[in-house]
């Protein structure tokens, strides 16, 4: 048995300042505060106001000095930074590197990875499998997105939906029995036309056509997506349960992205998991896709103990999705 694990050993997270409430989407879209809430779940989410000059960069560097503020790391030691996002700054050069030349973090290797919604729990396989190898012992994963630049307020299936935020985790090696036990990760890539966003790559690089016809913004076909995500994440849950014979008492804490309250509701009746063991913060948050899951854990942070059981759970576009399960490593009153 390899004697080394990999354990998020620190959470940071960032939500840009401005609330934007479902009473001011309703006076861009025909849709109501009753609607959203009972549909979505959603009552407010963040946005980061263009004025603000940023990207998720901007979000990502808060969240590390958030991060900062509980754990204190020295950023040479980190080996490599992974950045979970489907909104870079920029094409190229990539925002993981940039971070990480803004926070200390100039001995690390740094690249983008892209898995939409699924980005979070992509980034923690890579990192434990960076970590387990021996090879290196920090890696720095940062998840976040700005997806109210690529959400079209005009359109109400998907702009209640979407919002801006960034987590980041720390995943260290140990020797103690915590950490990343197991996962799940799936991807099915033969069905881009019901979740996309077709304008500004290869294939249809930006003009004037590809803005008139809306490509840059997010499009779903919301019912088949919700039923994917359901399915699939159940499926992943169940197999991580039935492989490490989990019983259902013994879970301490489900984080699923968050999509839709439904969709996270029906996950955990699926799993026979009470709601008071599912973090739940969409209410708040919206969906953030990859920072969903850290921003969970970085609301809870201070409510989890050494040992805990968690199983994370994410679906999106790709489709990406899977689940990890891990034993929490630390209390932050240790
Ligand atoms: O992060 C991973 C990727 N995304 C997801 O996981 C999202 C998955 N899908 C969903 O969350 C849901 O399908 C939505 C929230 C997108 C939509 O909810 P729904 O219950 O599936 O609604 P629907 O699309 O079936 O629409 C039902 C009705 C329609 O009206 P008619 O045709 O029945 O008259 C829509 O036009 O609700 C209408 N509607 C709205 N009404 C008020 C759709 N959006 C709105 C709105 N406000 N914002």
């Amino acid at each position: 048995m390899n004697p080394i694990h990999a354990v998020i050993s620190a959470i940071g997270g960032y939500v840009p300042n401005y609330h934007l409430t479902n009473a001011e989407l309703s006076t861009k879209v025909d849709t109501s505060d009753e609607w959203i809430t009972k549909r979505i779940g959603i009552k407010e989410r963040r946005i980061l106001k263009p004025e603000e000059g940023q990207g998720v960069s901007f979000l990502a560097i808060k969240a590390i000095e958030n991060m900062q503020k509980k754990h204190s790391f020295d950023p040479l030691e980190v080996e490599a930074v992974i950045f979970a996002t489907s909104t870079p700054d920029y094409l190229l050069p990539n925002t993981a590197a940039l971070v990480a030349a803004k926070t200390g973090m100039t001995r690390a290797f740094a690249f983008d990875l892209e898995a939409a919604c699924g980005g979070f729990i992509y980034a923690l396989e890579v990192a434990n499998c960076l970590v387990t190898s021996g090879r290196y012992k920090k890696v720095m994963i940062l998840a976040g997105d700005v997806l109210s630049v690529v959400t079209d307020y005009t359109d109400r299936n998907t702009c209640p939906i979407f919002a801006d935020g960034c987590g980041c985790a720390l995943v260290e090696a140990t020797t103690e029995p915590i950490g990343i036990v197991d996962s799940v990760l799936q991807s099915d890539g033969s069905h881009p036309e019901y979740l996309h966003m077709y304008g500004g790559g290869s294939v249809n690089p930006s003009s004037p056509d590809t803005l008139a016809q809306r490509m840059h913004y997010i499009w779903q076909d919301g019912k088949v997506v919700f039923k994917h995500a359901v399915s699939n994440m159940v499926a992943s849950c169940d197999a991580l349960i039935d492989r490490n014979q989990l019983s259902k008492d013994e879970i301490t804490w489900v984080v699923p992205h968050q999509a839709n309250l439904r969709i996270i509701e029906s996950v955990a009746g699926h799993l026979g998991v009470p709601h008071d063991k599912v973090m739940i913060n969409i209410d708040k948050y919206g969906n953030t896709s990859a920072a969903s899951i850290p921003l969970c854990l970085w609301d809870w942070e201070d409510r989890l103990k050494k040992g805990d059981k968690i199983l994370l759970t994410a679906f999106g576009a790709g489709f990406t999705w899977g689940a990890i399960y891990l034993k929490w490593g630390y209390a932050v009153s240790d």
